[in-house]
Order: C-alpha cells, then sequence, then structure tokens
C-alpha cells in the first residue's frame, strides 16, 4: 500500500485514531497503531477491500479489525454480518455472512457464547430467538428496518380476528413480538414456498403475508395461492423506479440487471433476474455477467465485486440508514463493554421460535426462489389489508 498521504490527510487520520482510542477500556484497547505487523495481519483483508476504502481510512480501520478478531477469540463471539454491511465490516470481521436466511441458521447452529448481529434489530432478536442461552448483541440499537416497524403484534391480532382459519406468514423483517402471532416465517430466498407449505399444511387456497406489501404482490404472482398483504415496505427499495432501470439499460446496453423482491413489481419486470441478496450473489459468481446492475443496498455490489472481479458493477443503489449505523468501532465498543444486549420477553421467545424454528425445519427449496414476472404464469391482485 502506498505509503505518501499528505500532511493534510495525516492529521486527518490521527483525529480519527484518539476519537477510536478509549482510555476507560480497561485493558482492551484495541492497538491503534497501524503497525507493520497490523498491516500484514490484514493484508487479506485489504485486498477485498482496497477498491471501496482509501489508503488513509484503512490505516484507522485495519488496527480495529485485528482488535476485534482477537476480542472474538478471547471471548468465544462470533460477528453475523449481513449482505448490507460495508465492506470492512464484511471482509474483515464476519465470521458468518450472507441473507436474512443464512444469518437465521447459523445463529441456530453456531455454539458461540456471544454473537454480535452486525446487520439491523430484528436480525438480533430473531438470533435471540433461536439462541436464547446466548449473549446476543447489536453495535446499536437504534438499528431498525421500516418493513419491521410497520406492523405490532396487536395489529396481527387483529388482522387473524379478521380472516380465522387462514394462515400467518410473516416475513423475517419483523419484531419477535409480531413473529410470535405468526404461523410461519419466511425471507426473500423461500417466501413463495412457504406461502405454498402453509397453504397445504391448512388445506386452504389463502394465505396472510405480512409485512412487504410489493414482496406479497411478487410472490403473488408465482402462485396460485392468493395472498392478503399489509401495506409495509423497505424504504430502501421502494425507492427504485422502472425508469431508473431504462436509464441503466440506455447508458449500459450489455449490462445484466438483478433486482431484490423488496423492490415494486414493475423493477422486477424490467429486471432480468430477482432473489435474495445470497440468491444475487450466487447469479453473478455463477454466470459472471460482464457488467452488472443490482438493484438493492449500496454494500451488496461492494461486497459482491470482491469474489467476481472480472464483473463491472455498475449504480444505482440506495443506502439502508439502519444497517450503516453498525460501524468497526461499534462493534469493537459491543465486545468490550459488551453493549448492547438483545432480549426478548419469555412469553413472546417461545411463540416466536417455534415460527422462526418451522421456516428452519422446511427442506431446502428445489430450486432456489426467483421472481421472473416475465415468465410469471399470470399476473393476479392481492388483498390488502
Ligand atoms: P435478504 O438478505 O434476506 O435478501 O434481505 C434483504 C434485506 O433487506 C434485509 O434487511
Ligand atoms: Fe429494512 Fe430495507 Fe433496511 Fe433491509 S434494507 S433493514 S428491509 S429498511
Amino acid at each position: 500500500m502506498a505509503d505518501s498521504a499528505p500532511a493534510f490527510f495525516e492529521t486527518l487520520e490521527m483525529l480519527t485514531l484518539s476519537i477510536t482510542e478509549d482510555p476507560m477500556a480497561d485493558g482492551f484497547a484495541a492497538p491503534l497503531e497501524f503497525t507493520a505487523a497490523i498491516e500484514a495481519e490484514t493484508a487479506q483483508v485489504w485486498d477485498k477491500v482496497k477498491h471501496h476504502v482509501t489508503p488513509m481510512e484503512w490505516r484507522a480501520q485495519a488496527p480495529l479489525i485485528s482488535a476485534i478478531n482477537r476480542l472474538k477469540r478471547e471471548k468465544n463471539a462470533a460477528i453475523l454480518a449481513h449482505n448490507y454491511m460495508t465492506p470492512d465490516i464484511f471482509h474483515g470481521v464476519g465470521d458468518f455472512v450472507g441473507d436474512s436466511l443464512a444469518l437465521a441458521k447459523e445463529a441456530a447452529k453456531s455454539d458461540a457464547k456471544i454473537i454480535i448481529q452486525a446487520g439491523v434489530h430484528f436480525m438480533a432478536e430473531t438470533s435471540k430467538v433461536l439462541s436464547p442461552e446466548k449473549k446476543i448483541l447489536i453495535p446499536d440499537l437504534k438499528a431498525g428496518c421500516s418493513l419491521a416497524s410497520s406492523i405490532t403484534g396487536a395489529d396481527v391480532r387483529l388482522i387473524k380476528e379478521r380472516h380465522p382459519g387462514i394462515p400467518v406468514v410473516t416475513y423475517v423483517n419483523t419484531t419477535a413480538d409480531v413473529k410470535a402471532e405468526t404461523d410461519i416465517c419466511c425471507t426473500s430466498a423461500n417466501a413463495v414456498q412457504v406461502v405454498e407449505w402453509a397453504a397445504k399444511e391448512w388445506g386452504v387456497d389463502k394465505v396472510i403475508l405480512i409485512p412487504d406489501e410489493y414482496l406479497a404482490r411478487n410472490v403473488a404472482r408465482q402462485t396460485d395461492v392468493k395472498i392478503i398483504a399489509w401495506a409495509g415496505h423497505c424504504e430502501v427499495h421502494k425507492r427504485f423506479t422502472a425508469s431508473d432501470i431504462a436509464d441503466m439499460r440506455a447508458a449500459w446496453p450489455g449490462a445484466e440487471v438483478l433486482a431484490h423482491p423488496e423492490c415494486p413489481a414493475e423493477i422486477l419486470e424490467a429486471a432480468d433476474f430477482a432473489g435474495s441478496t445470497a440468491a444475487m450473489n450466487d447469479y453473478v459468481a455463477a454466470r459472471k455477467p460482464a457488467q452488472v446492475v443490482l438493484i438493492t443496498e449500496c454494500s451488496m455490489a461492494s461486497n459482491v465485486q470482491a469474489e467476481s472481479p472480472a464483473t463491472q458493477f455498475i449504480g444505482p443503489c440506495n443506502m439502508c440508514p439502519h444497517m450503516k449505523r453498525i460501524t468497526l468501532q461499534n462493534i469493537y465498543d459491543a465486545l468490550v463493554y459488551e453493549q448492547y444486549e438483545v432480549t426478548v420477553d419469555a412469553d413472546i421467545l417461545d411463540r416466536a421460535r417455534l415460527a422462526v424454528q418451522r421456516m428452519i425445519d422446511l427442506p431446502p427449496p428445489a430450486v432456489p426462489a426467483r421472481y421472473d414476472l416475465v415468465k410469471a404464469r399470470h399476473h393476479v391482485d392481492v388483498e390488502l389489508i
């Protein structure tokens, strides 16, 4: 790495480092100096992040990465990092990385004593629900989600009163309180499979799929099961428009367009492929397109790029302000001070676990879920509550 930063940047860097250092850390203070040993220890991570992190930033990040990895070993802790984490977290300290489904499964089987959820609050709650004996920490309690905050357990109880006998399928992007009122959870990786399983199991032709309206509409086009939906939205994915894709196609005619199923149907209709964050990752790894547009959160492209250097990743992307609350610094603080612990009330915990565990226990789908609206059998409407 070039070592010729101008004096102005060196001053900035020193400021960053002095903010990082915490005299209250009781022997856990990070070796904040960017030493030759730390440079060598983190060289493989640098290789993965160097297109997204400046050398100046790296001199502050590498010591934190080294300290976090040491603390994890000392405390038997594991970091579950979602695909939307920034590359320094994703490649530098994530022990398990992936989509919501993969992280939920990992939380269930990990034998770490402490789990740090490098993601948002509902993910940490899901980990607690699956592993009540573990200490589950989230580095920033304000890391929320517009989908999770769109609905409460009381709302679900009212929905059930209005639709007795209809199974409730809930997206994992919900609070434990909502999951406790749910028959089975789903993620974008398995929503069609779960909806069809629930309809068959309950012997009905209708399923309540909440709270993501767009996911529900996209699922409805893939199945004969009728869908009752809720008007919750992901604030990141709802911002994309079909004209964004038309503009990208005009500027980059050869690029393949991949979209997340939390986007409105018009986006998926204009895309070449749609799937969960893991499905998008697998698509790029398997097909190695020369140019690709990922219609999703910004860090996704940065993280996938490290594994597919021959592919050119083109914008647009939208940033999730909640995911971006998680930083190397607050992950480090979470480990040092064992903060902020996420707990779930005992009466909610067992009922929520049933819903998540039912999803985990389903056999893997024969074909990975995708939302190919061009080939969808029919366009059907959903009943919006
Ligand atoms: P997946 O990783 O399950 O595709 O979810 C995307 C998302 O928005 C998580 O908050
Ligand atoms: Fe929630 Fe959307 Fe952010 Fe995911 S990307 S945490 S669904 S707001």
